[in-house]
């Protein structure tokens, strides 16, 4: 694909990307903290940081282990802050034969409203794009709204990552029903650019932003109207230095945030940064 191309459909796109919708800060937990007590203490140390979050929806995605007791505290209403749960995986299969897995019906009915479906670590470990697909559509029929991570491991000169992007939102989004795509949240995540990738190096909101124009493209191109629906954010090495210049230039709904999410107060800076900015 060349350059032309992408500067076509920056300008014939970029308008579409700025539809309002809700701005939406997920931590990512990944396999962290070590223990439920440590959990909860992470959890409540950011939801005693606010009173009035209004415009930003904020979701922890913490290991399945600790979802019910998160939920506990959240229904307990002890805070003012008004958050989500995620999971960071569902099983491929329903009920049944599946040993060590869980199901996106057992996950929504512990408190889950989000799933994070997709992420490269998992890919990682051979997890394909038609097995996301089908974690989809188990995340929508059990109510739990699909958190498709995207994202190539190289940027080559040929620009060849825009392939590789485009299929992975065609596969992983084959057979979802257009009426569906609103509760779906794509979230670009460049390999290279997650703090925990060797030699990483820093994605800036215009490698965003362009990633971004070119996925409501391919979105509008299967989905139509309604692919603006969909939200699209960013991850990758997100952190209260640079989420400002994400989220006020990268074209995006909101971040998906790893590392930054374990500290307290780094991912309240984060929350108050989106807050701010839809001020
Ligand atoms: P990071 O992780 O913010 O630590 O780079 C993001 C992710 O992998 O979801």
């Amino acid at each position: 694909m060349g350059n032309k191309f992408i500067i076509y459909i920056l300008t014939h796109y970029g308008i579409i990307c700025h539809m309002e919708k809700k701005k939406i800060i997920i931590g990512n937990w990944k396999m962290n903290p070590s223990s439920s007590k440590e959990a909860e203490k992470l959890f409540s140390g950011v939801a005693k940081g606010f009173s009035g979050v209004k415009k930003t929806e904020i979701v922890f995605c913490p290991p399945f282990i600790y979802l019910e007791s998160l939920y506990r505290l959240l229904k307990a209403k002890r805070y003012t802050l008004k958050a989500s749960l995620g999971v960071q995986n569902v099983s491929l299969g329903d009920v049944g034969p599946y040993t060590g897995e869980v199901s996106a019906g057992m996950l929504y009915g512990v408190g889950a409203k989000y799933a994070i479906l997709g992420h490269s670590e998992r890919r990682a470990q051979g997890e394909s794009n038609g097995d996301i697909n089908k974690k989809i559509k188990f995340s929508l029929v059990a109510g739990l709204r699909p958190i498709l991570c995207v994202g190539e491991s190289v940027r080559d000169e040929q620009h060849g990552y825009f392939n590789l992007i485009k299929k992975q939102v065609e596969e992983c989004l084959s057979g979802i029903s257009k009426n569906s795509i609103y509760k779906i949240i794509i979230a670009y995540e460049p390999i290279w650019a997650i703090s925990s990738t060797p030699d990483r190096r820093d994605a800036t909101p215009d490698d965003c932003r362009e990633m971004v124009i070119f996925i409501r493209k391919v979105l509008s191109d299967k989905f139509g109207k309604e692919a603006s629906r969909a939200r699209i954010i960013y991850g990758g090495s997100v952190n209260s230095k640079n989420a400002k210049d994400f989220l006020q230039n990268g074209g995006i709904d909101g971040l998906l945030v790893g590392n930054a999410s374990l500290d307290v107060k780094k991912f309240t800076e984060i929350i108050k940064i989106c807050e701010t900015l839809n001020k």
